[in-house]
């Protein structure tokens, strides 16, 4: 096999209460990279689209491109590829699109090899990913992106990353507003401290999250997705946060909040008809303040990224 066409998942982070530890995947959308193996060891960017022209070819600097060549580097090898990159979802969307390229591309490169590496291996490079697109190697978007399913990073230093398991009915509603906002500006506006009343609040809903989880408490899922500490700040960089969020649990949500670095709004329900009703009622609220928006409804992708025919 020469080429390869492989789809990574969009992803939330931070899901609520977990800032740089709780991720998911959701079934789309998601990004499509195309790996050939060329006769020399260059690595080429050939072509980008759905990137309205804002990504780099350069190599060094592109999120799809340093992961595959870090994954060379430590292997040893003397291989080259030509890459091709569509991207399905707007960059600074809080959808993970920089680390679904980056998982795309390393996981393509890995099959390509005949898997010289686990897929649980290939973390650490797709994190490099993450480092070139937004300054911060965090594991949130890619580890979930690459693992699927709901991921928790326990820890970085040593890096110790593991599923939870989620109830059969659980849905994700998520909702991309026409707005952009930068990943890096948006963890700038973070404060270094947190007050020991916050970190008490917010690790009683960490705990409450996961549990809520393993054992399909879809209420005690609900009352845990609360964010006293990242939500507060950054919901002043989404217009009518607060009344998309109202809008989501009138219309059932179990929980709402912020989708990674937003601006992109995310809530979760019991059931697919609840979770479509969620949706609508996000997007009618974004509307009412002339900001158009998309909306996707999935269950937790367990699969992560898929090789496509
Ligand atoms: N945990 C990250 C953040 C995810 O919220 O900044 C965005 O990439």
């Amino acid at each position: 096999m020469d080429s390869i066409r492989v789809f990574a998942p969009a992803t939330v982070a931070n899901v609520a209460c977990g800032f740089d530890i709780f991720g998911l995947a959701v079934d789309n959308p998601g990004d499509e990279v195309i790996l050939t193996r060329r006769n020399d060891n260059k690595i080429v960017i050939r072509e980008i689209t759905g990137d309205a022209g804002k990504l780099t070819i350069d190599e060094t600097r592109n999120a799809v491109s340093v992961p595959v060549i870090k994954y060379l580097a430590h292997l040893g090898l003397q291989t080259g590829f030509d890459i091709v990159l569509h991207k399905k979802m707007a960059l600074g969307s809080g959808l993970g699109s920089s680390s679904a390229s980056s998982v795309a591309g390393v996981f393509a490169a890995n099959k390509l090899l005949g898997e010289p590496l686990s897929t649980d291996k290939l973390l650490p490079f797709a994190m490099e990913g993450e480092r070139v697109a937004c300054g911060s190697a965090h594991a949130d978007n890619v580890a979930p992106a690459l693992l699927g399913g709901f991921v928790v990073i326990r820890s970085y230093a040593p890096l110790d990353v593991f599923k939870v398991p989620v109830p059969d009915n659980l849905y994700v509603s998520l909702i991309h507003p026409d707005v952009e906002v930068n990943t890096k500006d948006a963890r700038h506006i973070l404060k270094n401290e947190v007050s020991m009343n916050k970190a008490i609040s917010q690790m009683g809903n960490v705990s409450g999250m996961i549990a809520g989880l393993m054992s399909s408490d879809y209420a005690l899922i609900g009352r845990s997705m609360v964010d006293f500490i990242i939500e507060p700040i950054r919901s002043i960089l989404i217009p009518s946060f607060f009344e998309v969020k109202m809008a989501a649990t009138e219309a059932g949500a179990l929980g709402c909040s912020i989708s990674g670095a937003g601006p992109s709004v995310f809530a979760f329900s019991e059931g697919r008809e609840t979770a479509e009703k969620v949706a609508a009622a996000m997007k009618t609220a974004f509307e009412q303040v002339n900001i158009q928006a998309t909306t996707y409804v999935s269950t937790i992708n367990q699969a992560g990224p898929k090789i496509l025919e």
